[in-house]
């Protein structure tokens, strides 16, 4: 097994060189491709936690994407509880993929504005009654449970429409609506990110809360590392740089102690509480923005990172544990700076 590759111990969802190129968009670039996935591997155990954050088109909502069953992979495999998905027609494979749910950043968009909440979460629990061989009175009564366990009262939301709920609520709908089919996982992606500030922290707690009373595993998608550190404390956290992981290990080990120069990068921008904290001595920036058009030898990061070499600029560091840690790292030169803010 190579360093960079997770063993799935059975349980949970694991992917192994996941791979996906799509043919880019707009003019300026049109014929040529864009490498979302350049060979991720993850392993989300069963009840668990896992985070990834990188900037805007690093492929964050590709993965969850394919984890969704919403998008196709090019090469890699994609394991549920043991099962091999890749093998499998889509017939067999499509049941597992329902059973993955994507929490989308626009609650608003993510329901029909045309349909109650009870219509919009009739329609799930039909199929699931269906499927499961349940009489039709089980509908209203599971109904009533998922509500509950998203923490909204079903007497006050079931006659109401999405547009007379708060975003908060909304969102809370679009779970209750994803635990109708007794999923596997949620994939969050930028989940709060649109919601009132005031009303994150609910939605925070609530998946949260998820893991443990219904066993659901969760992929946290964001690029707010506030956020991942919040709901995968207890998991791993995955950086992802132009489709590649680059840093990952326990989240916490990874927020205190970064050792690849563009997870430094990231978390160098967090803003300092004033008058609280001062900022890491080590901070750091890139010496160049990100662009379209940067090369794909070498190190990935290479045109941006501060201390880039010539061997980074044509060789490519694989994905490696630092030393004899759970953390790993791409990168040839790993050492620890202090970027994170500490108290004044
Ligand atoms: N359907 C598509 N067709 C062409 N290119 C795509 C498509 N979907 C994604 N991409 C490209 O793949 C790359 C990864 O996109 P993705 O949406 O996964 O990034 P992201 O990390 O979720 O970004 P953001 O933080 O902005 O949501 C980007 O370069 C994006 O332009
Ligand atoms: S391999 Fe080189 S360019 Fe890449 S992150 Fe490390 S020091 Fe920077
Ligand atoms: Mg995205």
């Amino acid at each position: 097994m190579s360093a960079s590759t997770v063993d799935s111990g059975g349980g949970g969802i694991q992917g192994r060189g996941i791979v996906k190129t799509f043919k880019a968009r707009g003019n300026v670039l049109a014929g040529s491709t864009v490498q979302a996935l350049r060979g991720v591997d993850f392993q989300i155990p069963a009840g668990g936690a896992a985070s990834f954050i990188g900037e805007s088109g690093c492929g964050k909502t590709t993965l969850g994407r394919i984890l969704a069953g919403l998008e196709d992979y090019d090469a890699g495999t994609l394991s549920v509880n043991g099962v091999d998905l890749t093998s499998l027609p889509k017939r067999k494979r499509d049941p597992y993929f329902r059973r993955i749910q994507m929490i989308h950043q626009d609650p608003y968009s993510a329901l029909n504005p045309t349909r109650t909440v009870d219509a919009i979460l009739t329609d799930p629990l039909t199929l699931r009654a269906r499927q499961t061989g349940r009489p039709k009175s089980w509908i209203a009564k599971r109904q009533r449970e998922v509500l509950s366990l998203v923490g909204l009262e079903p007497e006050y939301v079931l006659s109401r429409y999405p547009h007379q709920l708060s975003g908060g609520m909304r969102q809370r709908v679009v779970i209750a609506r994803a635990l109708t089919v007794d999923p596997e996982a949620l994939v969050a992606d930028e989940a709060v990110s649109m919601i009132d500030v005031s009303l994150r922290l609910g939605i925070l707690r609530l998946l949260r809360e998820l893991r443990e009373t219904v066993g659901v595993s969760v992929l946290f998608i964001t690029h707010d590392v506030a956020t991942a550190r919040y709901i995968g404390a207890d998991g791993d956290l995955y950086v992802i740089y132009r489709g590649e992981i680059i840093e990952r290990g326990p989240t916490e080990t990874i927020i205190a102690n970064p050792v690849h120069p563009y997870t430094q990068c990231l978390l160098s921008a967090i803003p300092v509480l004033h008058g609280l904290e001062v900022p890491g001595a080590d901070r750091l920036t890139p010496t160049e923005p990100l662009a379209d058009t940067q090369s794909d030898a070498g190190c990935l990061f290479a045109a941006r990172c501060p201390f880039a070499t010539d061997r980074c600029r044509t060789e490519r560091p694989e994905l490696a544990h630092h030393g004899d840690t759970a953390q790993l790292h791409a990168c040839f030169y790993p050492e620890q700076r202090q970027v994170v803010a500490v108290s004044a």
